[in-house]
């Protein structure tokens, strides 16, 4: 089967990755640029929808000095684009369990020191391919403000670019992370009040994890497997469907 049989009638552009160029169809993504040339990426690719944070990627544009960063599924490519997928170092794993804090605010900063070390230099934000207001996120965290943090991640997709760039070795996506839960669990900062996060959401997400857990989800997971592809494939064009007739 030919991935690309739908590309091959476009014009061409040449890239080069990794060092070597390549020649390849117009108006397809960078990931698909390097599977076309025949280059295996299975490490930084993922939801292919600009979710999960996986296809980390850096590029200069011809003729231009400075590198862009972004998502290597949402980029198309262009002529004379010099390409790496960027190897994001995992973030030192913090242990703790937010239900076992008796006090998030309290805690935070045993936690994470570092948090006020932030100069402000916002190239945190710079870098963030989801526009998030990552440096007035921290700078909020040093007051606790955890109400307020919250929904400035929520299009957080852990991409990880803010950690790289911070020089004070901030990881402000995991504080983020920090302040979603402190607010799922306790309903408002350590400054109290509420927010990040509706009650519906919550509500719904409780309701996923009953289901979970009473097993009503493995029966319908097995309900999938054990049905014929045909089922399975109406099913899943159905489900599709509804889906972008809603989001049209
Ligand atoms: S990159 Fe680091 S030091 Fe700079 S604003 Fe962001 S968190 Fe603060
Ligand atoms: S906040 Fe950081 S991890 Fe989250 S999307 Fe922006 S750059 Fe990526
Ligand atoms: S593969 Fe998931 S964001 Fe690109």
């Amino acid at each position: 089967m030919d991935l690309f049989s739908a590309y091959r009638n476009r014009p061409a552009v040449t890239v080069e990755i990794g060092g070597q160029q390549h020649r390849v169809p117009q108006g397809i993504t960078i990931l698909q640029a390097m599977w076309y040339a025949g280059i295996p990426v299975v490490r930084g690719a993922g939801c292919l929808s600009g979710v999960c944070g996986a296809c980390t990627t850096t590029w200069r544009l011809a003729g231009q000095s400075a590198g862009r960063t972004g998502m290597g599924c949402q980029t198309s490519v262009e002529d004379g684009m010099s390409i790496a997928l960027y190897p994001i170092e995992p973030p030192q794993k913090k242990r703790y369990r937010m239900a076992e804090l008796a006090d998030p605010a309290e805690a935070l900063f045993g936690i994470y020191p570092e948090t006020r070390r932030c100069t402000l230099c916002d190239a945190c934000t710079q870098v963030c391919p989801q526009d998030i207001p990552v440096r007035q996120g921290v700078r909020l965290m040093m007051n606790k403000d955890f109400a307020a943090v919250a929904p400035l991640f929520d299009e957080c997709i852990m991409c990880g670019f803010c950690a790289l760039v911070c020089e004070s070795n901030i990881a402000p996506n995991l504080l983020g992370m920090y302040a979603r839960k402190a607010v799922a669990h306790y309903g408002g900062g350590s400054g109290g009040g509420s927010g990040g996060g509706s009650g519906g959401a919550r509500d719904e997400l409780q309701r996923a994890m009953r289901r979970s857990r009473d097993g009503s989800l493995d029966t319908a997971w097995q309900g999938l497997l054990d049905g014929p592809p045909d089922a399975l494939a109406a099913r899943c064009g159905s489900a599709w469907q509804a889906a972008t007739t809603t989001a049209d």
